[in-house]
């Protein structure tokens, strides 16, 4: 079975990388060539352009960095959506929104394509050790022709239901991830406004009843100042349009998240888009 890969960013190069250890053989394109260098060099082909790659695979795996970048790969010029061969699947990695995803799926079923979208949970060194959390929208008998290529990126598969529906999960959980670091960094402003050392909040928020456990993760980044990239800031930012986006579709209120949104372009507008987004805490808290 001849896999494409198409999105070699901090995500989608070190999926790729362990599909290629695993032993699959992997035909590669990347906007900017250069960041398929390693890939190539352990054994991957490189295709000149998103048609190219399309036409060699069986199944073709995206993942990029918004609903604009999936619309210029799969119907840009040298698209890859009129080129898949008849009967190969789609699994679109890219954290987008509900409607979009669904469009993408009645566009490639057009076409007599199957497609699943498959977003991840879990970061770069996630990614790296094959440790992500894929929630999954599709047929089930393309999730389990899918899974053991998520075995091999991942640790846990959540087929949530038909197409669009892991993107729905995905856009519930960065809601949560997003809000709950917007919650931390404004509680230990005020915290630390109050006169509390930083070390003594810490001590009682971080691992505490009250704050999400991923925030021990970043720990180290509050205490250093060093932000070194896993999930950008501005990508946060795009996710939280991404909420918003599928809380407009469904008539929900998110006044929590809209905010959140918000603050995230502040941040993002202060020079930290390229930063990881626990940068959100420096904004706040200098
Ligand atoms: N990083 C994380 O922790 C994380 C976790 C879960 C989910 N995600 C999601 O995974 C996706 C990728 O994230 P990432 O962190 O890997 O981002 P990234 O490093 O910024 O990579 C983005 C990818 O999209 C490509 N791209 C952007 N605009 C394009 C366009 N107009 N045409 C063609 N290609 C385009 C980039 O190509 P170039 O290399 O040429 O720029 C790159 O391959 C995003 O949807 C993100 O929300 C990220």
């Amino acid at each position: 079975m001849k896999i494409g890969f198409i999105g070699l960013g901090i995500m989608g190069s070190r999926m790729a990388a362990n599909l290629l250890q695993a032993g699959h053989d992997l035909v590669v394109h990347n906007r900017t060539k250069a960041k398929a260098d390693a890939l190539l060099a352990g054994g991957a082909t490189w295709a000149e352009t998103p048609t190219a790659a399309a036409r060699a695979s069986d199944v073709l795996i995206t993942i990029l960095a918004h609903p604009q970048a999936v619309e210029d790969v799969a119907f840009g010029e040298n698209g890859l959506l009129d080129a898949l061969p008849v009967g190969a699947l789609w699994i679109d990695c890219s954290t987008v929104h509900p409607a979009f995803t669904r469009r993408m799926a009645g566009e490639a079923t057009a076409r007599g394509l199957r497609f699943m979208d498959a977003p991840v949970a879990g970061s770069k060194h996630q990614a790296a050790n094959a440790e992500l959390l894929f929630f999954v929208g599709g047929d089930a008998a393309d999730v389990a022709l899918a899974q053991p290529l998520f075995g091999v990126m991942g640790h846990k598969t959540v087929h949530v239901g038909a197409a669009g529906m892991g993107v729905s999960m995905k856009v519930v959980v960065n809601h949560m991830l997003a809000t709950a670091m917007a919650a931390f960094a404004e509680g230990a402003a005020l915290g630390q406004a109050l006169g509390i050392s930083q070390e003594a909040l810490f001590g009682v928020l971080i691992g505490g009843a009250t704050a999400a456990p991923f925030l021990a993760r970043k720990r180290p980044m509050f205490e250093t100042g060093e932000y070194e990239v896993q999930f950008p800031l501005k990508w946060m930012h795009k996710d939280l349009h991404m909420v918003a986006e599928a809380a407009y579709e469904t008539g929900v209120p998110m006044p929590v998240s809209n905010a959140a949104k918000e603050l995230y372009q502040l941040a993002a507008h202060s020079g930290l888009g390229d930063e990881d987004f626990a940068a959100l805490y420096r904004f706040l808290n200098g």
